[in-house]
């Protein structure tokens, strides 16, 4: 079994994750990364403990059974205080084509999608794959009436369609990293280069993150709709 990571992506964990499955690893670091290997294997390893972690991780109804998720995803067993801030301002008058911007298990997607009954497509772009199957059964409820899209996909590498309407709470840290707020400002240059004429954002995030310009460099209008509990709501109107 052969592993690799960069050091700051969690290379030490992931190393200690093998040992658990593989016995005793051997290792390089070079360039802020780390490979790690084991020798040959007389059978499959450690398949008990390979088993415990599947179950640990595997999808469960939350919330009362109104929606399923598993450890691993971003707030997974809870609604998020600030995607619940964002999904309190959802106007139910949008309508069109809409794109939700690391939308996880689809808490903020729902909630477009039952409250403004003029959508009639909606795309999830979410980097964690697991993510995606649970999604899909958490928006099953509205798959007759929405085009529904699901897409594994990096957003800081842009979209390729146009939207009406874009919801986001944007990632704030990589993996095992300090704030970067260069992620979420990626997120706000997708949304922008993304907009149909008319088309609007709405974003969710910390108080302290510092998205003002990229919002002002992207649309003609920016509001602060609402700030509670260190989060701070903007609605972004005029694409450039
Ligand atoms: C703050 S969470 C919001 C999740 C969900 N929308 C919610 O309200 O609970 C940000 C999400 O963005 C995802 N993400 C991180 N980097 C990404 C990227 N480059 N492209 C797409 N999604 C990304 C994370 O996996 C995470 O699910």
């Amino acid at each position: 079994m052969l592993g690799v990571a960069a050091n700051d992506q969690g290379a030490r964990s992931a190393q200690a994750d093998l040992t658990a499955l593989a016995g005793p690893l051997s290792s390089l670091s070079k360039n802020r990364c780390r490979v790690f290997w084991s020798a040959p294997l007389e059978g499959a390893g450690n398949t008990q403990q390979a088993q415990d972690w599947i179950d640990a991780a595997a999808p469960r109804p939350i919330l009362d059974g109104r929606f399923v998720s598993r450890p691993g995803l971003f707030a997974w067993d809870r609604i998020d205080p600030a995607s619940a801030l964002l999904a309190e301002h959802i106007d139910p008058d949008w309508r069109g084509r809409a794109a939700d911007l690391g939308g996880g298990w689809g808490y903020l997607s729902s909630q477009l999608l039952a409250r403004c009954p003029g959508i009639t497509a909606l795309d999830l772009f979410e980097a964690q794959a697991q993510a995606l199957p649970l999604a899909r059964l958490n928006l099953g409820a509205h798959a007759d009436r929405v085009t529904l899209g699901l897409h594994w996909h990096d957003v800081t590498r842009g979209l390729a369609q146009r939207y009406d309407v874009v919801v986001t709470n944007p990632p704030f840290h990589a993996q095992g990293r300090a704030d970067d707020p260069a992620l979420g400002q990626a997120f706000i240059a997708a949304a922008t280069q993304a907009m149909a004429p008319g088309g609007k954002l709405l974003l969710v995030a910390n108080r302290h993150l510092p998205y003002e310009a990229a919002l002002q460099r992207g649309f003609g209008k920016v509001s602060l709709l609402a700030q509670r509990d260190g989060f701070k709501l903007f609605l972004a109107t005029a694409p450039r």
